[in-house]
């Protein structure tokens, strides 16, 4: 199988690389599998001619797409650009899949979801974004499906982190150094996602009989850590386990303003992925230990 990774240089990208060179499971399976990764660079989502030229030239059973506008804050004011990576470019993506005959796996977001549901949001509710970065992801997700009723999958995450880049936990790591005090919204519930688990979860997936048959029909899953947390808790959590002195103060969305309006409560149900899939998924709070270890030692 020729296997492509778009967004080489985002947490999951960069998550699903470190995965592919260093585990032995996925070693043994070389022979079967050739992983591409590929960044903007390679291949310019924002472009439609980059992203035709790029497939004209290079053929893929399985197309494994990481890569989005991902700045919630930046998505209103760049709504065009937001649209054509998140939106556009799936839509492309899943033309060219299905002439090709290829997988297409698409990693969507929670954001899609108003956030006013009292339980866990179910793959079969109904979406309804309220700001414009869920709005484009939402487009992206209606576009796919309706090109490609059949072989792809749209894996919908939330609050992801990692090792890599500038994301919640290095961010708050790095505030807790800096100072005494700290401010974190605890009116907004999710499950913080580690990149390596979704990594894992959708190498196993690639794998598995019920992916690989061809003549599935299209389909969203749910993925993210077990567990729930307001981003305050996540906050003291971190601290906790690095054993930062520094006080965390809760305070709501409406004390702390954003360019972009955020959901209440984003808990997905997780039960469709677990059991077609047989995926085992960790806690999160014993996932984000994972991650800072692995942080530590970077240093
Ligand atoms: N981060 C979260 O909290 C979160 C939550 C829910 C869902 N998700 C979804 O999960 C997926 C992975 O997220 P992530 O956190 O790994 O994202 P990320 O770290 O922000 O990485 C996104 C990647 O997309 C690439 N990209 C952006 N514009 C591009 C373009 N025009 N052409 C090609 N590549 C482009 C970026 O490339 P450069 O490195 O060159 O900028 C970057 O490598 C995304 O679909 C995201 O919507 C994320």
């Amino acid at each position: 199988m020729r296997i492509i990774v778009i967004g080489k240089n985002g947490q999951l990208g960069r998550s699903i690389q470190k995965i592919v060179n260093t585990d032995t499971k996925i070693d043994n399976n070389q022979s079967l599998n050739d992983f591409i990764f590929v960044g903007r660079a390679d291949l310019d989502l924002s472009s439609e001619s980059s992203i035709s030229h790029y497939f004209g030239n290079n053929k893929f059973d399985i197309i494994i797409n990481c890569a989005a506008f991902t700045q919630v804050d930046r998505a209103k004011q760049e709504a065009e650009l937001a649209n054509q990576i998140n939106h556009l470019a799936v839509k492309q993506l899943a033309s060219i899949a299905s002439k090709e005959q290829a997988r297409l796996i698409h990693i969507s977001t929670d954001y899609v979801f108003d956030g006013e549901s009292n339980k866990p949001y179910l793959e079969t509710d109904t979406p309804n974004p309220i700001n414009t970065y869920g709005k484009t992801k939402l487009a992206g997700e209606k576009a796919l499906q309706k090109l490609m009723p059949m072989n792809a999958l749209v894996i919908r995450t939330s609050w992801l982190y990692s090792e890599y880049g500038n994301n919640f936990v290095s961010d708050i790591l790095k505030l807790g150094k800096e100072r005494g005090e700290l401010r974190v919204v605890s009116d907004q519930i999710g499950s913080p996602t580690y990149a390596a688990d979704l990594a894992d979860a959708i190498l196993e997936i690639i794998e598995h009989k019920k992916f690989r048959d061809a003549g599935q029909t299209t389909q969203i899953y749910h993925y993210s850590n077990e567990g729930k947390a307001s981003w305050y808790e996540f906050a003291r959590e971190i601290f906790k386990i690095e054993k930062i002195e520094c006080e965390v103060n809760p305070v709501t969305s409406q004390q702390y303003p954003t360019h972009a309006k955020r959901p209440r409560n984003t808990l997905m149900n997780k039960d469709k992925i677990i059991e077609v899939f047989n995926i085992k998924i960790s806690n999160w709070k014993s996932s984000l230990n994972t991650c800072i270890t692995i942080l530590k030692k970077q240093q």
